[in-house]
């Protein structure tokens, strides 16, 4: 048996979890509500649509079951959501045909309790169209967006840099990126070479060396997000946001 607790990771999240101080350890200072709705926040927060040329087209990749798809729906006349997991897909398709999905609800760890998710009369689904694709390796023929979003996503990606080397392509000129990620690698998704904290210790550098060629950084700020385990776990993470504008060729 291994013992998980025999690792160098876990030796320095204790030593810090035990003796750090509140400022060191924390140095936010977030009302935890705000971390709640981030898939919402994203559509809503992310784009700058004074800025926006023209509302039709928008894409999300990495939509997992669809809500920011959904949301970006009030304000463009297509979304294409697109993410790898079919289980995923599948689910926003039942939100989309059907309104509603069951979902199953951890009380304490193994306990479930199963309940529903329901999409609001405030979305346009017809707007909406989800389909099943890798990030990495996108279909010729997905045209050209307005504006992109890719939430959470890059540090899920073995070759991050064939996502973002593809969006000069997805991105019309003067229209908008929008990303998130909370930078956490992981060699399970992302081999370490591949990291795009490699070459200067610091991920954000490594992405705007990916996109500074055919991109402009608007603005870039911090996304807290929490994610439920159970009744008592939460995961709570700060994403960091970042807005950027498609040059003109
Ligand atoms: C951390 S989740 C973020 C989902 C969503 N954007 C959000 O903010 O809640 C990462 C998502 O990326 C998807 N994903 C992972 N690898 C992918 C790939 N190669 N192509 C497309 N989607 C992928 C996963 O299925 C998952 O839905």
């Amino acid at each position: 048996m291994t013992d998980v607790y025999e690792s160098d990771t876990l030796l320095d999240q204790y030593l810090r979890f035990h003796y750090s101080a509140y400022e060191d350890y924390f140095p936010h200072d977030f009302d935890m509500r705000k971390a709640f709705n981030f898939p919402v926040r994203c559509a809503i927060e992310g784009p700058d649509y004074d800025l926006l040329k023209a509302n039709e087209l928008a894409l999300d990749v990495g939509c997992s079951v669809g809500r920011s798809s959904f949301e970006l729906s009030k304000y463009f006349s297509s979304v294409v959501g697109i993410d790898f997991s079919h289980s995923f897909i599948n689910a926003a398709l039942e939100l989309k045909n059907k309104g509603e999905c069951v979902v199953h609800s951890a009380d304490e760890s193994a306990n479930k309790s199963e309940g529903s998710v329901r999409l609001d009369a405030s979305m346009i689904k017809e707007r909406v169209h989800f389909e099943s694709g890798d990030a990495q390796d996108l279909r010729e023929d997905l045209g050209c967006f307005d504006l992109v979003i890719a939430c959470n996503l890059i540090c899920r990606l073995p070759q991050p840099l064939k996502f973002l080397d593809r969006l000069p392509q997805l991105v019309k000129p003067g229209g908008q990126l929008f990303m998130t990620t909370p930078f956490t690698w992981l060699e399970e998704y992302t081999p370490k070479e591949n990291w795009l904290s490699n070459e200067t210790g610091d991920s954000f550098q490594g992405l705007s060396n990916a996109l500074d060629s055919s991109f402009k950084l608007l603005k870039c700020w911090d996304m807290p997000f929490l994610i439920r385990d159970h009744s008592r776990k939460f995961q709570f993470s700060i994403a960091q946001a970042s807005r950027w504008q498609r040059l003109k060729c």
